[in-house]
């Protein structure tokens, strides 16, 4: 079953997945994890992404793609693919759709998480997460359970993003409403799309996305 979960930062889209991953094998394919991790490592397409990221504007679609195709080659088998945060256009989902069927795959469901802005400013502004395995935690919501040690591997490297400002994230949501949002009607329009309240705490989204997801997992057989 691959699936994707679309909504504006901080939605909870990262979460979810991580939590997707956990629980039914699924690979999660964040393409800003992957442009982090490009910064990162300091290629030479990391260096040029970088101010673009740090002000919250989108990344060009063809970066993004060449992303997804690559990874999608090494994404055979298993409990399927969770998109976190691709496609955020509307080439991008044209795009993906042409890459789903040229390498045999399907698009099985795509999740709305819906939330207010004003919620936003918190999430983003108080997350912080693991360096190492990249657990995402919140200092109010999601605290770990020991000050300074993330609860998953035990790590010390807990990091804050650069682009988790009030500034860029004024940028990242214009960005949102004005490129991403449009996916909403198209995934509608194909029959795919389910909506789910992100502002729920995290178990009840995570309960609401498990019952969006029954009629694609009996779809794909694997219920
Ligand atoms: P990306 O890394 O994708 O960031 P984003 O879409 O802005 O989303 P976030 O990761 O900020 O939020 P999230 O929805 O995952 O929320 P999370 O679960 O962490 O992209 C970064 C940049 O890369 C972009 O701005 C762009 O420049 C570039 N980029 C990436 N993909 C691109 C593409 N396809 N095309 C072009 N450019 C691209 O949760 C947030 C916080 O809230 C956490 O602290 C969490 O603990 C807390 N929280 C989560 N759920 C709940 C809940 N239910 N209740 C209370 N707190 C919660």
């Amino acid at each position: 079953m691959n699936i994707i979960l679309l909504g504006p930062p901080g939605a909870g889209k990262g979460t979810q997945a991580g939590i997707l991953v956990k629980q039914r094998g699924m690979l999660q394919l964040s393409t800003g994890d992957m442009l982090r991790a490009a910064r990162s490592s300091g290629t030479e397409m990391g260096q040029r992404v970088a101010g673009v990221m740090d002000r919250g504007e989108l990344v060009t679609d063809e970066i993004v793609i060449g992303l997804i195709d690559e990874a999608l080659d090494g994404a055979r088998g298993g409990g399927g693919v969770i998109f976190d945060g691709f496609p955020r256009t509307l080439a991008q989902a044209d795009a993906l759709a042409g890459l789903l069927t040229r390498k045999g795959l399907s698009l099985d469901a795509v999740i709305e998480l819906r939330v207010d802005d004003d919620a936003l400013v918190d999430r983003i502004t108080g997350r912080f997460s693991c360096g190492d395995c990249g657990a995402v935690y919140h200092d109010r919501t999601r605290p770990t359970q020991v000050d300074g040690v993330c609860d998953s591997c035990g790590s010390t490297n807990l990091k804050r993003r650069a682009d988790d400002t009030e500034e860029s994230l004024r940028q990242r949501l214009m960005e949102y409403y004005k490129k991403t949002s449009p996916l909403v009607g198209y995934y509608h329009a194909h029959g795919q799309l389910a909506v789910v309240n992100g502002l729920a705490p995290m178990a009840e989204v995570e309960a609401a996305i498990s019952a969006a997801l029954k009629p694609a997992l009996q779809t794909a057989g694997d219920s």
